[in-house]
């Protein structure tokens, strides 16, 4: 029978290799805020438990919750092109709209956000994400384009729900944020809100959030269309 002593110091070595395990974990560090047990089912009141959206501090952040009776539906990742028109060599880049494929999330956001949090800048390097192995199977939760009228479309046909959107809050992504494969800078995290007059299906609000990359260039290098690789979460809400 072993000792006191070797027990206490059986105890010591597990602990240690415990607190060892949990260093190198490959999970990326989060504010101490976000450290919540992950539950498996999602929140009614999608704001005060988790997952939560992220936020971004600005001088006028985004509406951080929608109305109270509107719930959190799905996550997606987004991955797409951000294009821009270009009327000549060395004018600004004026925004045209974007093309995206987006993915279900929800259960990743839900079980493990920090890793979902992790996806938009390793995605924004890949085409048609090849995500890390743990996340490369995200079915496809629809698409999202801009109608010919220039309405942010959000069509998750997956679960038979349309949003014809638009904005209602923007503000500049975080300093840090990826600023994708040419380096022009994450574009900006928005609201946007059900266009009123249009067939919305199912869904009110969305965020635009974790951006990485999409951004136009300064200056246009060249004249027709440019397109900036993108990758973000979409946040849906109804
Ligand atoms: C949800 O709440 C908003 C106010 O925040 C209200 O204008 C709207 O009518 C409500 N919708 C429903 C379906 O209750
Ligand atoms: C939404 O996507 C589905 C499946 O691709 C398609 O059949 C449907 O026409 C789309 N709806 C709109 C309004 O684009
Ligand atoms: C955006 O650019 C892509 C090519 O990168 C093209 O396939 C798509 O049609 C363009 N969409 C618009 C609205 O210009």
């Amino acid at each position: 029978m072993p000792s006191l002593r070797a027990f206490i110091l059986g105890l010591a070595l597990i602990l240690l290799a415990l607190i060892q395990l949990s260093a190198t974990s490959p999970v990326p560090a989060v504010d101490a805020a976000d450290c919540k047990a992950p539950t498996p089912t999602l929140p009614s009141k999608p704001v005060a438990t988790t997952p939560t959206v992220p936020t971004v501090t600005a001088a006028t952040p985004l509406p951080a919750a929608p109305p109270a009776n509107q719930t959190l539906q799905y996550v997606a990742l987004g991955r797409g092109v951000q294009n821009y028109t270009c009327t000549s060599i060395g004018s600004a880049p004026v925004a045209l709209g974007a093309i995206a494929t987006l993915y279900d999330g929800t259960a990743l956001a839900t079980a493990n956000e920090a890793e979902f949090n992790s996806l938009p800048p390793l995605a924004v390097y890949v085409a048609n994400p090849k995500l890390p192995a743990s996340v490369a199977s995200l079915a496809v939760l629809g698409n999202h384009y801009f109608a010919a009228d220039g309405t942010p479309t959000f069509n998750l046909s997956s679960k038979g729900k349309i949003l014809f959107a638009k904005k209602n809050g923007d503000v500049a992504a975080p300093a840090n944020a990826n600023k994708g494969p040419s380096g022009t800078g994450a574009v900006d995290w928005l609201q946007l809100v059900a266009k009123p007059g249009y067939a919305t299906v199912g869904l009110q609000t969305v965020y635009r959030v974790v951006t990485a990359g999409g951004n136009p260039p300064a200056v246009c290098p060249s004249v027709g269309v440019i397109s900036e690789q993108y990758a973000a979460e979409y946040w849906f809400y109804d």
